[in-house]
């Protein structure tokens, strides 16, 4: 059964190029970097990972991306991922980057931008794994401050697939960007948004209805309101589901408490991905083993959850097919 994951080729769509910095890198490039770091071993960083809720993840989060300063430095994280892709057969992912986590620190956007981009492209090229971008605005910040990196990523569409909204949630509701969502729109950037993570149902409302997103991000309290399962049923939204993330920031205590169960169930679009896997200790397969272990998913739940990122990822239809003919080629041959 093991195997069965590894070999499923799966998209990942949910994963922040920032949580993919393992603490071994984190202190090479400190030290390339001359940045301070209050951990001077990998296994003093991987202690400090404890966390108790999403805000307490992401001071830390914060912390590690200040060794991130140059071009190159972008580049071999975005590397160093697409490395850990291959080995999860992972054929096509959609990054999120967070460019205000950078500029904020003096970082120039383009400097971000050309260093994940030069990594995707070659990865497409070397790893034959497809990849798309996704511009996050950090949602504990202001509107105006989104607005103003939406202003910067505008040249840059043809690198930048979409937009997504992550951050701190709670108090942050999706409605306090609808104007930077409805410009992004406007100049053709497709959009999803983290919502219902810690987060009520009604963020996911205002995720559909005021931002009109494509895709929910996390979406897990959704099953507290019978509506919004109708609707996001009825309309095969995605919810790109990261269960030990999950976990690891508390919104359920256990792997066994998470509700992918009921999410399948319900008959919704959930896909399984990774987040911060850097952060949490677990890769995509990682993620996919411990809900089956946990949930006694069989076979064809497994297929379907890989079936699922697919479905929900933005490859478009020709890409799309032939991805899903070849998961559909690999699961009949480990029959
Ligand atoms: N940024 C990185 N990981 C995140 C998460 N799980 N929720 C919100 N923002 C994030
Ligand atoms: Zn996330």
């Amino acid at each position: 059964m093991q195997d069965f994951i590894d070999r499923l080729p799966k998209a990942e769509l949910h994963v922040h190029i920032e949580g993919t910095l393992e603490p071994e890198l984190m202190l090479q490039l400190a030290e390339r970097n001359a940045v301070g770091l209050r951990y001077s071993t990998v296994e003093e960083a991987r202690a400090a990972y404890q966390f108790s809720d999403l805000r307490s993840f992401l001071n830390i989060y914060y912390e590690g991306a200040r060794v991130l300063l140059r071009e190159e430095d972008f580049h071999d994280l975005t590397w160093a991922y697409l490395l850990k892709a291959r080995q999860n057969n992972v054929i096509h992912t959609e990054i999120f980057f967070d460019p205000q986590i950078h500029t904020e620190r003096g970082v120039p956007f383009d400097t971000v931008l050309s260093g994940i981009r030069a990594a995707l492209d070659a990865g497409r090229r070397e790893l034959d794994i497809t990849s798309h971008l996704l511009l996050c605005f950090l949602r504990h910040l202001s509107a105006d401050a989104a607005m103003s990196t939406l202003e910067q990523a505008l040249p840059h569409r043809d690198a930048i697939l979409g937009v997504g909204l992550d951050g701190s949630e709670v108090g942050n509701p999706p409605s306090k960007f609808a104007s930077v969502f409805e410009r992004a729109r406007k100049k053709g950037f497709l959009s999803v948004a983290h919502a219902g993570e810690e987060g009520p149902p009604d963020y996911i409302w205002q995720a559909l209805d005021v931002l009109r997103v494509r895709r929910i991000d996390h979406g897990v309290r959704c099953l507290e309101n019978r509506r919004l399962v109708e609707r996001l049923r009825r309309d095969q939204v995605p919810l790109t589901v990261c269960p030990l993330s999950n976990v690891k920031l508390r919104v359920f205590d256990r792997i066994e408490d998470h509700n992918i169960g009921q999410l399948l169930e319900a008959g919704l679009c959930v896909s399984v991905n990774s987040d911060d896997p850097a952060y949490f200790g677990a890769y995509v397969n990682d993620n996919y083993r411990a809900v089956r272990d946990a949930h006694g998913l069989g076979r064809s739940e497994i297929l379907r959850l890989a079936r699922n990122s697919l479905v929900a990822s933005f490859l478009d239809d020709t890409e799309k097919r032939r991805c899903l003919a070849d998961l559909e080629a690999s699961a009949a041959g480990a029959r």
